[in-house]
């Protein structure tokens, strides 16, 4: 093992070594931590979610579907699908569409499941670690949830795994281009329900580019005078980043 970048080359392997353990055992810690917040957030809000975010999620979704370019019979997997809007809207305008839809709340997915027909697949589980098998969609999307991701590193890698090699990305989420998001994202942080990582749009397509994406088109947008929004749409970049399942 060499030196971690940035270090100056001390050739001192076992400190080394401990600053990756340490490092690593805060993310797990810190990812277990978002998690519970998450939960225990969407637990909360579930009831209340469409009627209290009614403008937010119809803006939001209009948005993405917009963007989406769907074709017939595309396998579509949305994650952190919440209370099921996007796929609800999704089957009435596209029924040959085959639709799926992932979170991790029970009480979101509840509200998912009545909303939506019983055939449509709909799964438990976290955006870090997909409970699904390589290349099984042909488009990807995640909606007003990328934010929430503690580690969207791992996040990527997982879409990149799942999705097939000419499959595509969709991210709308809230764009820290914008200075009221910035601000929005302080807020939130001091009130602390749950942890929120607002990215520029640069610095989501590094981070996805890391990921083995390359960004096609990238929207940005308002939708009332604080929510600025961004959706990216990105394509697996063909290059030699290994694909790993990330656990
Ligand atoms: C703001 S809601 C958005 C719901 C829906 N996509 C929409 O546009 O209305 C965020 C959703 O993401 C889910 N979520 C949060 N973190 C997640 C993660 N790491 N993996 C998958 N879903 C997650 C939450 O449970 C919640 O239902």
């Amino acid at each position: 093992m060499g030196p971690r970048p940035g270090s100056r080359g001390t050739g001192c392997r076992h400190r080394i070594a401990g600053w990756d353990q340490g490092v690593g055992r805060r993310l797990i810690i810190e990812t277990r931590r978002q998690q519970s917040r998450i939960t225990r957030e969407y637990t909360r809000l579930a009831r209340a979610y469409d009627t209290k975010w009614s403008f937010y999620v119809d803006a939001t979704t209009r948005s993405t579907l917009s963007r989406l370019n769907l074709r017939a019979h595309e396998r579509l997997l949305d994650i952190g699908c919440g209370t099921g809007v996007l796929l609800h809207r999704l089957s009435a305008d596209h029924p040959a569409l085959q639709l799926t839809g992932l979170d991790p709340v029970p009480d979101m997915l509840r509200i998912a499941r009545h909303r939506l027909a019983p055939d449509l697949e709909l799964c438990a589980g976290w955006a870090e670690a997909l409970p699904f098998m390589d290349d099984r969609f042909d488009v990807v999307v995640c909606c007003s949830m990328f934010h929430c991701i503690a580690r969207p590193d791992i996040a990527l890698r997982e879409v990149r795994r799942v999705l097939e090699p000419d499959g595509r990305l969709v991210i709308t989420d809230w764009c820290g281009d914008y200075l009221t998001c910035r601000m929005l994202k302080r807020y939130l942080r001091l009130s602390d329900r749950a942890q929120t990582y607002v990215h520029r749009a640069h610095e989501l397509r590094q981070l996805a580019a890391s990921a083995g994406f390359a960004a096609t088109t990238t929207d940005r947008y308002k939708i009332s005078r604080l929510w600025g929004m961004m959706t990216m749409t990105l394509r697996p970049a063909h290059t030699s980043v290994p694909i790993t399942t990330a656990r």
